[in-house]
């Protein structure tokens, strides 16, 4: 019994784009064909001009996390709800390890968080901020709980920050249990020099977050996390990339069949750090604020390096990073003191059609590549695949019909996550989620003219992946 077909769809692979129909069955992809056979689907749905995609996987989130005296704003309700209408079916959040806690503390407290609260399935990676022996150990026992990465900080001293000695501890573990190691890649101790220098100079106002930050030094920790993982002899992953540098040292690794993969995220392909405001009225300066992220935003001429990085394979995933925080209220804990105010910004809802408007319209990558950079790859790197990041028989029917035709102005008030603003305000462009089916159920659907894209789904249908070490 087919429980949804969809007709006459554009169906887009990492690799292929072809017409057809696509049956679903349950919570599966039953039948993926040129012409349907079947004539009494429970619903239909013509995809007529319409791209089809596998559910985009969003392995960077942050949902209700504490972080710089506050929790970000999405909890996993409106976060996976703002992802969904985004056109991401899975998201992988970091369960975080207090510096005195153990490892099974902090993914119990994260199942806490999502368990009964997540509209689409999701994952975790385990940020381990304190390394000794007991933790050590204990990775074989987050690995047995479906957790097969982890993500280790070069930044933030004195709160999630690790040393060299105990990124190299772990490396080496991430070796014998055969799971993938993401590294915040800057100089943590550099960047607390710099920043006590700017603060000394009377340099509080967000342009100096930049200041701060410099691009250099994440190109001077990316290369030393890559000789570490070289000597440990295991795979690296560089989390939200944005230098251009760092990416040299990527290529150069790549080049020696090192196993590197980087990420980046959309706010380093579309944002310039000229949103800073160095200069004009102390609104305009103070408004820097609403950008200020790790590492923060760069030049052009990295922006235009990244975007050659996606284009010739080096970078091989595009994430959110959504970390939101509100601008009234919460990114205001740093309104004296740049040093305070929370890092980070959305991105979970934007990221497809800010990828395809820019991205494939503006023909940058192929509607395939956007697919392997949304979807197909994450999946793959993070134990998740054919499960998840494809269209084919047998797979999770977790499926987004796009229409590349329509034409859209990103307005915070029309998104469904729980933030006051959205770094892409105004931003106008072409190509929008019409329908997101979730593991076989219809969860974003267009109820009327007026209203395109509702959120009709349930709280709590989200299930937890247990990932399995693969790396196809
Ligand atoms: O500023 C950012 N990126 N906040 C989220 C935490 C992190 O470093 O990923
Ligand atoms: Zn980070
Ligand atoms: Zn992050």
């Amino acid at each position: 019994m087919t429980d949804i077909l969809i007709k006459n769809g554009t169906i887009v692979t990492a690799d292929k784009t072809f017409q057809g129909d696509i049956a679903v069955t349950g919570s599966k992809i039953s039948a993926v064909s040129p012409k349907s056979q079947v004539n009494d689907p429970k619903n239909t749905i013509d995809a007529t001009g319409k791209y089809v995609f596998p559910g985009g996987i969003d392995v960077h989130t942050h949902f209700d996390m504490p972080f710089g005296g506050t929790v970000t704003a999405d909890d996993f309700f409106t976060g996976t709800v703002a992802a969904a209408c985004g056109g991401t079916t899975t998201i992988i959040d970091f369960a975080i390890q207090s510096k005195s806690g153990s490892l099974k503390q902090a993914l119990d407290e994260w199942h806490k968080k999502a368990d009964g609260n997540a509209v689409i399935d999701y994952s975790f990676h385990l940020a381990v901020t304190s390394v000794n022996d007991s933790v050590l150990k204990e990775l074989d026992e987050i690995v047995k709980a479906g957790v097969t990465s982890v993500k280790l900080f070069m930044a933030y001293k004195g709160t999630l920050m690790v040393d060299e000695d105990e990124l190299l501890k772990v490396l080496n573990r991430a070796k014998e249990l055969g799971i993938l190691v993401m590294v915040h890649a800057e100089d943590g101790n550099a960047i607390a020099n710099l920043t006590s220098k700017l603060l000394s100079e009377g340099k509080t106002a967000p342009f100096a977050h930049a200041l701060s930050r410099p691009a250099e030094l994440e190109e001077s920790a990316t290369a030393r996390v890559i000789t570490l993982a070289a000597t440990a002899g295991t795979p690296l992953y560089i989390v939200h990339l944005s230098a251009k540098g760092a990416l040299g040292h990527i290529r150069l690794a790549q080049a020696n069949n090192q196993s590197v993969y980087a990420e980046t995220c959309p706010q380093y392909l579309f944002l310039t750090d000229g949103k800073y405001n160095q200069d004009g009225s102390a609104e305009k300066r103070w408004a820097g604020a609403k950008y200020v992220m790790s590492p923060p935003l760069r030049s052009k001429e990295n922006i235009r390096a990244l975007w050659g990085g996606l284009q010739d394979g080096s970078i091989s995933v595009i994430s959110s990073d959504h970390c939101s925080f509100n601008f009234k209220g919460q990114k205001e804990l740093g309104k004296s003191d740049f040093t305070k105010i929370p890092n980070g910004i959305s991105g979970v809802e934007t990221r497809l059609a800010l990828l395809y408007s820019s991205g494939v319209a503006g023909k940058r990558i192929t509607i395939n590549k956007l697919v392997d950079l949304f979807s197909t790859t994450p999946a793959k790197l993070f134990g998740l695949y054919p499960r998840k990041g494809e269209i084919r028989e047998g797979s999770d029917a977790d499926i987004v019909i796009f229409d590349p035709s329509k034409r859209f102005s990103i307005k915070a008030y029309r998104l469904h996550q729980n933030v006051d603003y959205c770094p892409y305000d105004g931003y106008k462009g072409q190509g929008a989620v019409e329908y997101v089916i979730s593991r076989g159920k219809i969860i974003v659907k267009p109820i009327s003219a007026a209203k395109d894209n509702t959120f009709v789904g349930k709280k709590g249908e989200g299930e937890f992946l247990r990932r399995v070490e693969s790396r196809e």
